[in-house]
C-alpha cells in the first residue's frame, strides 16, 4: 500500500499545475457501471441498482456475475490509475495505484467485507480462487475500513491485473463516483 500512496500523491502533485477543486474526507462510492475493456471479454456481465441521491443511506444491489476464469495469487501485479472528471473532462492518471507484485494480498486488504470471502482468510496464503461470483439483486454495502478518506469527485477506475512477467489477465473499467459519507 505504501508504495501506491506515494505514487497517487505524487499524482497530485503533478495535476496541481492546472488546480482542480478537490476535497478530501470521509467518504462512500457509489457505482455507475463496470465493464471489461475489450468487447470480447465477456467476464463481467454485471449491473448495479440506480443510484438514488435523496436515499444515500440505502446500499446499491448488485445483479451478474464476475466470472473469476483464472485464480489470482501474491505473484500478480495490479494497476489502479484514476482518472477525474473535471471540466467536462477526464483528467488522466489523477491517482494512480501500482502494487507491482503481493497483488492478491494487497486486493484482500482493502476489498470491502462483503466481498472479503471470496479470498482465503488472512493469515493464508492468499488466493482470490478460480471461481464464478453470482449476484442476485445482492445489496453491497461497500466499505473500506483501511481507506478513511479520499478526494470527492466523478472517477474512471481502469483495474487491470496479470501474472508476473505477463500482460494483463483481468482489464475492466468502471465509473464510480465518491461522495461525502451521509
Ligand atoms: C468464465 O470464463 C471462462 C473463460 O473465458 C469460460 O470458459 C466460462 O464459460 C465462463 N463461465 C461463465 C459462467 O460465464
Ligand atoms: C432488489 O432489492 C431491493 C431491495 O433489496 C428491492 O427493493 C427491489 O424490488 C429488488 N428488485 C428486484 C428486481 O428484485
Amino acid at each position: 500500500m505504501g508504495t501506491a500512496l506515494v505514487v497517487a500523491v505524487a499524482a497530485l502533485h503533478a495535476v496541481g499545475a492546472k488546480q482542480i477543486h478537490t476535497f478530501a474526507g470521509p467518504w462512500d462510492v457509489w457505482l455507475e457501471r463496470a465493464d471489461t475493456c475489450y468487447e470480447d471479454d465477456e467476464r463481467l456481465p454485471l449491473k448495479f441498482s440506480h443510484y438514488n441521491p435523496n436515499k444515500k443511506f440505502v446500499p446499491q444491489t448488485w445483479s451478474g456475475l464476475v466470472n473469476i476464469s483464472r485464480a489470482v495469487d501474491d505473484s500478480w501485479w495490479v494497476k489502479a490509475p484514476l482518472s477525474i472528471r473535471s471540466n467536462n473532462q477526464w483528467k488522466e492518471n489523477a491517482f494512480v495505484f501500482v502494487w507491482p507484485t503481493k497483488g492478491c494480498t494487497s486486493a484482500r486488504d482493502i476489498t470491502p467485507p462483503c466481498l472479503k470471502q471470496f479470498f482465503t482468510k488472512a493469515g493464508a496464503p492468499c488466493l482470490l480462487k478460480q471461481q464464478v461470483i453470482q449476484f442476485r439483486n445482492t445489496t453491497m454495502k461497500l466499505e473500506f475500513p483501511k481507506v478513511p478518506h479520499l478526494v470527492y469527485g466523478h472517477y474512471r477506475l481502469e483495474l487491470s491485473a496479470g501474472p508476473k512477467n505477463e500482460k494483463s489477465e483481468y482489464c475492466v473499467n468502471a465509473i464510480v463516483h465518491i461522495i461525502p459519507k451521509v
